[in-house]
């Protein structure tokens, strides 16, 4: 869950560092470091916190190379620390390492014994350290590095500068993503194409095992035996290396913002917007399908469960949803004849990845709802169903969650019709609905203003119920994680029909209660519940339609009023009121928005 950047350059390296750790900030932001070759020399700068901080440090001691490593952290291993902060150094070697070393103790161990010394808590010193001890031994760099990764268990992408060896850069990786960027004369490693998406649009990702050498112009790749491969290069789209916030405060608020095109886009991929059928199958046979199996972790989670409300109630097919660190863990009892549906905005997750890897080793056909379309879950699965909403920037998710919600629906529409719930007729209505989903979202966003005047009064809470009947369930919880992430106030999402079973104990007067109920089948249940939370005291906020807002009990505190619209595009256009609210409580408590405390987006550690 850090950043890597690796530059074998021609021209000085230390902006370009800092220009890469900045769009790598979004995989940590604990602590931040560069090394680099000055005169024959490895020199390195490391700073505590975001990479702001590092730059002071530049700036008094500026880094004269040209060729160079960067890191930003996510700390697993030692506290947020410069001393803990990478590059780390033993002897000649210079490293940065995104993962887990499992075994670094019984390392350490072996090698303190034999005289070694460490001057941080972390494993990758580790790595360092043993890699230092095989050039010793008169192993050249490559080889010294094989025997190095032999001995390690667990997970890592590395960038190794070797003194001596002035023009090259190592890399490796296992369990966690690398690329390799080919530039004009120059050579890039990085941890995705975001990484290197400022200096070339080239890339080569490196598989499981892989290792590598970059010298100027050149890399020579390695699989995990040791012999020279050859991986493919291919051009990513500029898009994938455009990132700007343009002119929002945050990227969750520009994220917020750019739903209704995001959702757009990838409504527009998966549906013909002329026939008004749906285009999504991939070759994967719905009518034949005994069941689904979803797998994913946080936001993707949700999502996954909203898929299953509507892939179930449309498609009459099961769907069974689960959190992939339980999943790969509990042996879970699948049969060949199931898709697995990896949902995972970063398709890095190293949870998720596993629980797919699972269901693929029982049989199961793959697909995976990505973001990242060269991530290793997309290579590894049978279909990939892209989200197209743009890269995420902002740790807490949003656009990608209503692209992810968009395509189950979608994919709820093609396999009802494949599997004879519904006729073309009835097919192309509901296109139609979905068609007309952006501009409600757009709509829906509008509530801005309204939303920020509950923001004043959410933001003095201590704890936040939210509640939901049917697909307003998993929104609540959504509602829930996003005010937890951000603004670090206690919430809890609930299906409302649960509240009477444990929830209401923790109904008083300070509570804000925050109702999802549209005018639907589901309306009088949830105006019930909320009659029973202001009868103990609640502070409603209710969020419905015109119509719910004529039927709702009086006594709501707030009524914050959403665009009328059908219960199959409910979920999307309810989606950024809630979003809104945890974003406008986090920046009246002057949280750090697009990086809370102790998260990352891209969680490639289990
Ligand atoms: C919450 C959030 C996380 C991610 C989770 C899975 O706002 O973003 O909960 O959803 O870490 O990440 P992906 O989707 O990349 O697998």
């Amino acid at each position: 869950m850090c950043g890597i950047i690796g530059i074998v350059g021609t021209q000085p390296v230390e902006a370009r560092l800092i220009e890469s750790l900045k769009r790598l900030e979004y995989r940590g932001y604990d602590s931040a470091g560069v090394a680099g070759v000055v005169d024959g020399r490895i020199e390195r700068r490391r700073a505590a916190g975001k990479i702001r901080a590092l730059e002071e440090v530049l700036a008094g001691e500026p880094l004269a190379a040209t060729v160079g490593i960067g890191h930003t952290r996510w700390a697993t291993h030692g506290a947020p620390s410069v001393r803990n902060a990478h590059p780390h150094t033993q002897g000649r070697v210079t490293l940065v390492h995104n993962g887990i070393i499992e075994n670094f103790l019984e390392l350490r161990e072996r090698l303190e014994a034999a005289g070694r010394t460490f001057e941080s808590d972390t494993d990758t010193e580790v790595i360092a350290a043993l890699l230092d001890s095989e050039l010793g031994m008169g192993k050249p760099p490559v080889e010294a590095l094989k025997a190095t990764l032999d001995q390690l268990a667990g997970a890592y992408a590395l960038a190794v500068l070797i003194a001596g060896e002035d023009a090259m850069i190592l890399g490796a990786r296992r369990g966690s993503p690398l690329v390799v960027g080919h530039g004009q004369g120059e050579m890039f490693l990085g941890s995705d194409a975001l990484a290197v998406g400022p200096f070339t649009q080239r890339v080569c990702y490196l598989e499981e095992g892989d290792f590598v050498a970059l010298s100027h112009g050149a890399a020579a790749i390695y699989d995990a035996d040791g012999r020279p491969v050859e991986r493919a290069v291919r051009t990513v789209p500029a898009s994938a290396a455009l990132v700007e916030k343009g002119n929002y405060r945050h990227f969750m608020e520009k994220e917020i913002h750019d739903q209704p095109e995001g959702c757009q886009r990838t409504i527009a991929a998966y549906v013909d917007t002329l026939t008004g059928r749906t285009d999504i199958s991939g070759g994967i046979d719905f009518a034949g399908l005994s069941r689904i199996q979803i797998v994913a972790c946080g936001t993707s989670y949700i999502a996954g469960l909203m898929g299953k409300y509507l892939i179930e109630q449309f498609a009459d097919l099961p769907v069974d949803v689960e959190i992939a660190s339980e999943f790969r863990y509990r042996h879970p009892a699948l049969r060949p004849d199931g898709l697995v549906v990896a949902m995972s905005q970063s398709g890095e997750t190293a949870d998720t990845l596993a629980a797919l890897r699972y269901c693929q080793g029982k049989g199961m056909k793959s697909a995976a709802v990505v973001n990242a379309t060269e991530s290793t879950m997309a290579r590894e699965v049978d279909v990939v169903w892209p989200i197209h909403c743009g890269p995420e920037i902002g740790v807490a998710s949003t656009k990608a969650f209503t692209a992810q919600v968009a395509v189950l629906t979608a994919l709820a529409i093609a396999a009802a019709r494949a599997r004879g719930k519904i006729d073309a007729a009835e097919e192309q209505r509901m296109v139609r609905l979905l068609l007309e989903a952006p501009r409600l979202v757009a709509e829906s966003i509008k509530l801005e203003d309204a939303v920020r005047a509950v923001a004043q009064e959410v933001s003095k809470a201590r704890d936040v119920l939210y509640l939901g009947r049917g697909p307003m369930y998993p929104l609540a919880l959504e509602g829930a994680l996003k005010l937890k992430e951000i603004s670090y106030i206690h919430a809890e999402g609930y299906a409302a029909g649960e509240l009477k079973h444990g929830p209401i104990a923790l109904v008083d007067e300070q509570t804000p209660i925050v109702i999802l109920a549209p005018f639907d089948s589901y309306f009088e249940k949830s105006a019930s519940n909320m009659n029973e939370v202001m009868a103990r005291g609640g502070q409603v906020v209710f969020i419905t339609d015109a119509d719910g807002e004529r039927h709702a009990p009086s006594g709501a505190r707030v009524v914050v009023t959403a665009p009328r619209c059908d219960p199959l595009v409910a979920p999307l256009v309810y989606a950024p009121p809630i979003q809104l609210l945890a974003y406008h409580v986090a920046v009246l408590k002057g949280a750090d928005v697009d990086q809370p405390r102790n998260l990352a987006k891209s969680v490639t550690v289990e």
